[in-house]
Formats: C-alpha cells, structure tokens, sequence
C-alpha cells in the first residue's frame, strides 16, 4: 500500500510492547510450575543457557527479518526468498501458530478475569473457622466450577478478546504502544510488591536454594526439552510476534542491544515471578511440583491464609491479566499485520475480523474442561487438544527452525545482517552468526526430532518399510 508503514514512536515505546509480547503466561503461571516439576535449579540452569544460546540468537534474527522487509511475516518471508519459493511456508506456519494460540491464550487469560473478580469480592479472605482445608475446597470448587462452565468461560474469553481489539484496533503508536507503555509499568510494580512480600516470607532461603542450587540428579532428558520449548514460547518466537513488532522499529536502532534487553526483562521477570510464588508455597508447607494448576489452584489457598492475602490475590491476578493481554495483542496484531500488508485491508476491518474469528475458534477450546490436557498430554486428547498441541510442540519448533536454517545459510548479504554489528563491536557479528548457524538449528532439530518420535510416527514410518 502508498502510506508510509506505521513505526514505534520511541526506543523505550518499542522495548515494552516488544517486552510486553514476551513477558506473559509463561512467565507467571508456566515458568514456576515448570520449574516446580523438574526439580528447581538444574532446570533453572539449562532453560537460562537455551534463552542465551538459541532464544537470544533467533529473537534477533526475526527481528532482523522484520526491520529489513518492513513487512507482515508471510510478506517477510516472500520479500526475502525468490518468488514462489518454498521459504514463505516459514512465514505462514508463524502466523498460523499465532492464530491458533490466540484462541486458546484468551480461554486461559479469561480465567484470570475470574479471579480478579473473585478477589473483589473478598473470596480469599482467610476464613474464621476451619482455615487451610476450607479454604483449599472453596478454591477448588472454584476453579472446577469455573472450567465446568460454559458460558462463564465464553463470557471472560468474549470480553478478553473485546479489549484486544479495542487496543490493536487503535494501531502501532496508538493503541499497542501506548497501552504497553501503562500496562507493563502496572505489571512490574505489582511484581515488585509480590516479590517483596515473597522476600519477607518463611520460605524465602528456600526458595533461592530450590530455584538456584542446581541438583544434577533430578535432571532428566525430558527435563532438558521442556527447557528449550519454553524458551522459545515466553521469548515470544515462532509466532511472527518478533518479526511483526521488528517491521515497525526504525533504520536508527542496534538490534544487538534491543533483543538482548528484551530477553534479559523477560529471563528476569520468569525469576522474580519464581521468587514471588515459591517462598510463600515452601511457608504454607506445601508442594512446588503442583503442576498446571499451581497459579490457579495452589497460590490461592496459600493467599487466603495470609494477612492481607484477599489483596494480594488481586494483585496477583491483575499482574497475570497485564501479562496476557500485552502478549495476546502481539498475536491479534502479527495476524492483522499479514491482512493489511498482504491484502491491503483496511487495520479496523482487519483487526474486527480476527479478534471475531479468534473468538470463534476459542469456543470449543473454552467449552472443553479439559483443556490443561495441553500440558500434560493424555490419550484420549479432543480434537481442539490436539490443535493446540500442534501449534505449541510442533510449529513453533518447526518455524524457529526455518528462520534459524533461512538467516544462518540462505541470507548471503553478509552486510544487511551485519546491522547487528551498529554498536561497532568486533565480536558480536561472528557469535551471533556462530550461533544462528550450527548451534540454534541443531538444538531445536534435537527437539523436534525427540517430540515426533516420542509419537511413534518414526516408528509407525520404519514398519511401512
Ligand atoms: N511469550 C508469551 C508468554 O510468555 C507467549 C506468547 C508467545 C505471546 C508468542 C505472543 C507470541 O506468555
Ligand atoms: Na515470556
């Protein structure tokens, strides 16, 4: 199209939106359960090396293939590669990971509305009779109600999505940017008072040795994986989040300096979240490996048995709406981008028939009670699980991988890449280059090659044989 492609309005502006992208559900509720099931600090460890040696390197390389092609990832990936070559699959795999995400992302920040309301109404005050095992029902029959419901589910996924479309619809500047530059704020003092009141609990020495002495022997290849993955999950990559957001940032910025401070705001927040959460579940005597249901089932209980604990639920459950929406608008806006870049769509019509579509195909998702199969995959996963599935294990991997293979081998102009270098740095070039070439692709071909065998299909191919 002729009018000039929207961009950040400041540096800061660009790292909280970009930041904001990144810090979300896998930050507060999926980091410290993770964390809290492999065994604390071994996993803290390996995950920390993935962000740095694979996360840090394909972050910088999709926001590369954004700020260079100045398009939509489907775009990007057809500016980049000859016409009709096979590469723009990498960008359609990203947006089609972005779109199935969003409709399920929303179910689960629904559930926070929830809760906030539920805080509001005082529902974890700390009760006068029988304490612990009362309060433990009560949020149990809570969240079981919550999930057995329907048009509950439906009406926080509905109003969810409605605030993503009020915000993306407002476009770069004036909607993404500027909601970012309150929302994250918001989240990191909020963070901040959960981290301190974490500090001044029982359980605080604890907590630092769980999450930071590591203890080799609970390490398990399992273990190792699941660390990988999640990188590229709260990093935000695979998902055409990074290469949308990159389009818009200006000619002016070191992207060395960006990616690495975006990472290092999400790497630090997944800690303080940890260091938030795991003090108050080590002093209430309680388990860390509670699994999915820990932000939603566990925090709660340990809450409404503290001192002023109805209001840090609230606090808590606000921090994880902020989190949610800022990365749910990333997603709504790598779809909308590809809509108006590549069909010349207008941003409301764009951004009004996705958020519609994102609800619709949320639905079953939200009418499913078992949705938190996702994360502990059984047999008899529904067919929307397994959708899901898909997207988190399989493209997300499969698109980084592209990238990885298309900027370390496929992209010649050794001097566009070499932007990453605006800082003049002699060293950061060839690590970087190092990294993007051998060491991301081999570590994420490991993964997929394990998750796809883990399915059998490798062995159902051998028997055709
Ligand atoms: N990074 C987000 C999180 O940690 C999830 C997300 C992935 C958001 C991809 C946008 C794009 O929760
Ligand atoms: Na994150």
């Amino acid at each position: 199209s002729s009018s000039p492609r929207a961009l950040w309005g400041s540096r800061i502006g660009f790292i909280l939106a970009a930041a904001g992208s990144a810090v979300g559900l896998g930050n507060i509720w999926k980091f410290p359960y993770i964390t809290g099931n492999n065994g604390g600090g071994a996993f803290v460890l390996v995950y920390l090396i993935c962000i740095a040696l694979v996360g840090l390197p394909i972050m910088m390389a999709e926001l590369m293939i954004g700020r260079y092609t100045r398009r939509d990832a489907v775009g990007a990936f057809r500016t980049l590669a000859r016409p009709g070559s096979p590469w723009r699959l990498a960008g359609w795999i990203s947006i089609l990971a972005a779109f199935v995400i969003l409709s399920y992302y929303s179910v689960v920040a629904g559930w926070t509305l929830e809760y906030i309301l539920r805080a509001v109404q005082g529902a974890f005050r700390t009760p006068a009779t029988t304490g612990t095992v009362e309060t433990a029902e009560q949020v149990r029959a809570l969240f079981d109600g919550l999930i057995e419901s329907g048009p509950r589910q439906l009406l926080w996924h509905f109003l969810f999505i409605g605030v993503c479309l009020g915000i993306v619809i407002g476009g770069v500047q004036k909607g993404i940017e500027r909601w970012s530059k309150i929302l994250m704020p918001l989240l990191l003092g909020l963070l901040a008072l959960l981290f301190v009141n974490g500090m001044l609990s029982d359980g605080a020495r604890q907590a630092w040795v769980f999450m930071f002495r590591p203890d080799f022997s609970k390490l398990t290849s399992g273990a190792v994986l699941e660390a990988l993955g999640h990188a590229f999950f709260t990093l935000s990559l695979g998902m055409a989040a990074m290469i949308t957001y990159g389009s818009y940032l200006s000619r002016a910025e070191n992207l060395f300096a960006s990616g690495l401070r975006i990472a290092l705001l999400d790497t630090v927040i997944a800690l303080i979240a940890g260091l938030a959460i795991f003090p108050i579940v080590f002093s209430a005597g309680m388990q860390p490996g509670a699994g999915p249901g820990l932000v939603f089932q566990t925090i709660p209980v340990v809450f409404s048995n503290l001192p002023g604990g109805n209001i840090l639920a609230l606090l808590f459950f606000l921090l994880l709406a902020f989190a949610a929406l800022t990365s749910a608008i990333s997603l709504l806006e790598s779809q909308v981008a590809y809509l108006i870049d590549e069909r010349d769509w207008g941003r409301k019509r764009a951004t009004a028939f996705l958020a519609g579509l994102a609800f619709l195909v949320g639905i079953p998702s939200a009418l499913s009670s078992n949705l938190l199969q996702h994360i502990t995959p059984i047999a008899n996963l529904g067919v929307f699980d397994s959708i899901d599935l898909i997207a988190s294990n399989y493209l997300l991997p499969i698109s980084g991988l592209l990238t990885a293979l298309y900027v370390g081998w496929f992209w010649s102009d050794q001097e566009e890449k070499q932007e990453l270098m605006a800082d003049g740095s002699v060293w950061i070039y060839p690590l970087w280059h190092f990294l993007i070439r051998f060491v991301a692709p081999i570590a994420v071909g490991i993964i997929l090659y394990y998750k796809i065998e883990e399915t059998g299909l490798f062995a159902f191919f051998a028997g055709l044989f």
